[in-house]
């Protein structure tokens, strides 16, 4: 049987980790998979983080299975989290999952379930796993614009004028805030003019978002996914716990599904619970638990809230400090938009062979349609970054 299996395509992000491992150079420097790093390049345990693991180790007496949907705590905590008081509580399914992915596989599927002939359309560029799952899982699919490779914002004529062509039902696959891979976001204003089109066409939005509090702060960074959820009829929101929260190898995530009706919220709610038993039963409770037991508790919440903030201030500086060198090396204006850009990424608007003779060269990875983890470097990067930067023609 097993001869009958193909070799899969490799995941680009997660190829460069292992060239990275792989490469002896003790200059080199990793711009690839967005994980977050302080300037000693350790991805820390946050300090709020430790403190509930600790608590949870002291009062957990049981590892007796939670429910389907995971433990009600989190799925409350992270509805509160993530939409605040914008919907009622009542109206929002919810199921734990295994992190943002596991979210992103269980919303397909209960599109699919849904609607199979639905079109999912996602960003031009978007993450590479979303069309990889959506293909998987034989699922239609197709892109709308994002990115306008000349301003390195984002391409909101071009954007509006394909969303305004997607048919009834079909379902439109947005980032939340922190756009990955480009850095590009919309103003709220713009966000405005997406419900209006999404309203006029009844395309069913879809949000993920992974990087909220990596942006403007977690607050702002989670105004889109609560106007879109408060004025849509139905949405669907994939949220990861990953980033924020540190606590990426726990798999810590959330599907939601917001709909206007208490009677189809219960009936989404039994569904979601159903393919949560076919896919791996009971979601994992550990990094769950974490986060319900920082966000019940007054004082790790706020302690979890500072460090976030300094997280992503740290992420704001190093955009500024790259933007100023670059714009003293290049005596231009043209790099301004790292400044501008939001969350973990920025797309540099490299070519793949620039952005190959950077690995190469200067022993600098980053993905291969030029993003760059701002979270990866420090100080005394900075400056060789954008000298290599320069050096290669960018
Ligand atoms: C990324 O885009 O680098 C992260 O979301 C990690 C991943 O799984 O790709």
């Amino acid at each position: 049987m097993f001869t009958n299996l193909k070799p899969q395509p490799a995941d680009k992000i997660l190829q460069l980790i292992q060239m990275y491992r792989e490469d002896p150079r003790d200059t080199k420097i990793d711009l690839g998979v967005g994980v977050y790093k302080d300037a000693t390049g350790n991805t820390p345990v946050m300090r709020a983080v430790k403190s509930a693991e600790q608590k949870i180790w002291e009062d957990q007496t049981s590892k007796a299975y939670t429910g389907l949907a995971g433990d009600p705590a989190f799925g409350d905590a992270m509805v509160s989290l993530v939409l605040g008081n914008a919907v009622d509580r009542d109206a929002v399914a919810a199921v734990a999952t295994p992190g943002g992915t596991g979210a992103i596989r269980q919303a397909l599927e209960l599109i699919k379930m849904s609607n199979p002939d639905a079109t999912v359309w996602i960003s031009n560029p978007t993450w590479p796993n979303h069309p990889s799952i959506i293909k998987y899982l034989g699922m239609k699919m197709g892109e709308y614009r994002y990115f306008d490779s000349e301003t390195r914002g984002v391409d909101f004529d071009g954007m509006i004028e394909d969303l305004s062509n997607i048919p009834a039902g079909d379902v439109v696959l947005l980032h939340g805030c922190c756009h990955n891979p480009t850095g590009a976001n919309l103003t709220l204003a713009q966000w405005a003019e997406v419900i209006a089109v999404l309203q006029e066409t009844n395309a069913i939005p879809f949000v993920d978002i992974a990087y909220q509090g990596f942006g403007d702060g977690l607050e702002e960074d989670a105004a889109a996914v609560r106007m879109i959820a408060s004025e849509m009829p139905e949405t669907i929101i994939a949220a990861s716990c990953s980033k924020n929260f540190g606590i990426y190898r726990e798999r810590t995530g959330v599907l939601m599904a917001v709909s206007q009706d208490k009677a189809l919220r219960d009936l989404t709610q039994a569904n979601l619970a159903f393919l949560n038993r076919q896919n791996y039963s009971f979601p994992p409770d550990h990094g769950a638990r974490i986060v319900s037991t920082v966000m019940g508790d007054d004082a790790l919440a706020a302690e979890w809230k500072a460090e976030l903030e300094e997280v992503r201030l740290n992420m704001l500086a190093l955009r500024e400090q790259l933007a100023s060198e670059l714009q003293r090396l290049s005596g231009s204006d043209r790099f301004a938009f790292i400044g501008q850009h939001r969350g973990m990424f920025s797309r540099l608007g490299a070519t793949p062979e620039q952005v190959e003779m950077l690995r190469k060269d200067h022993g600098i990875y980053m993905v291969g349609d030029s993003r760059l983890n701002i979270a990866g470097l420090n100080a005394e990067t900075i400056p060789v970054l954008a000298k290599a930067i320069i050096d290669c023609g960018i």
